[in-house]
């Protein structure tokens, strides 16, 4: 061992004391930190689950955390604001910043490690340089076409993220459903040991999909927005009531989307598994729907079975 003082990986002792996570949580910043806590829970065969994030955590964030809780004996949620997934003109600069806040959150949830690395340890050759993941095929539509680049950002950093943390499993939320099967095809193509997990949507109690740019909107587009949902929910209903025609379905409820005061973006009926147009006999369906509502872009989903 070196003479740097090691970083103790501190034993799990909230299953005895409740409350101990809220003592235990350590916060790190470096990859040799997060190495040297990574080396002491192998040495104890403990398993490691990820949650990546941008931080400004809100519910979705924290049931994602309580999931990955199920599936390892370790946790880590990672809060880094990634440059490279915000397109130009996007809201890069503008993204909440909460980290205080976010803090005393995982503190509470038993989370053992919030990571919060800077842009040298992700992006240790700068930004210009950086090795770039690319997922192509599944990130050409919907929106891969509207960010262009946003994917490449997102498997870029996530592949980064997996690789400081070495994780057994790694947790996404189902509201970024594109997002989710990219990682997905990443971590399989790249034969990553690592388990994806995909978290259900949590949801305002009028069907908004939690988000943390659900801040963006004024009160007038707060009361609208559950209609994405709701545009959403109308088409599962048509689908399971037999209605095979998809483009006259999605049709109409971008015509609901746009009365009720949105841009919208794209509303798609596709295949759940890789996002392919659906035939007849399909019974795995993903509806997605991306819209913009003043100045948020919201997106959301709903998988049906039919
Ligand atoms: O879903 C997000 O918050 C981000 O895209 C992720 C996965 C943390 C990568 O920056």
């Amino acid at each position: 061992m070196s003479g740097r003082s090691r970083i103790a990986a501190i034993p799990r002792l909230s299953t005895v004391f409740p409350d101990a996570g809220a003592l235990l949580m350590q916060v790190v910043s470096t990859g040799e930190e997060m190495r040297e806590l990574h080396e002491g829970w192998r040495h104890h065969n403990e398993h490691v689950a990820l949650v990546p994030t941008m931080g400004n955590l809100h519910e979705g964030h924290l049931s994602l955390v309580e999931l990955a809780r199920q599936h390892a004996e370790r946790v880590v949620v990672t809060v880094f604001v990634n440059p490279t997934q915000f397109g130009e003109g996007e809201d890069y600069d503008e993204y909440p910043r909460t980290l205080k806040r976010d803090t005393q959150r995982l503190k509470k949830l038993d989370a053992d490690v919030l990571f919060t690395p800077d842009q040298d340890t992700v992006y240790p050759f700068g930004i210009d340089k950086a090795t770039l993941v690319s997922v192509p095929g599944l990130t050409r539509n919907f929106c891969g076409a509207s960010r262009p680049g946003h994917f490449d950002g997102v498997t870029t950093v996530v592949a980064r993220l997996f690789a400081l943390v070495q994780p057994d499993v790694a947790v996404f939320g189902q509201k970024d459903y594109q997002q989710q099967l990219v990682i997905r095809h990443m971590t399989a193509d790249l034969s990553l040991p690592i388990r994806i997990i995909t978290a259900p949507t949590v949801r305002e109690p009028d069907g908004l999909a939690m988000s943390s740019r659900n801040q963006y909107l004024g009160d007038a587009e707060r009361s609208v927005a559950p209609q994405l949902h709701a545009a959403l929910e109308t088409i599962g209903v048509e689908l399971q009531s037999g209605k095979r025609d998809f483009g006259a379905l999605e049709n109409e409820a971008r015509e609901t989307l746009q009365a009720a005061g949105f841009i919208p973006d794209y509303v798609a009926i596709r295949r759940a598994e890789n996002l392919e147009p659906p035939d007849r006999d399909c019974d795995e369906i993903v509806v997605l729907a991306a819209a913009q509502l003043g100045k948020a872009r919201l997106i959301d989903n709903i998988v049906v079975t039919i």
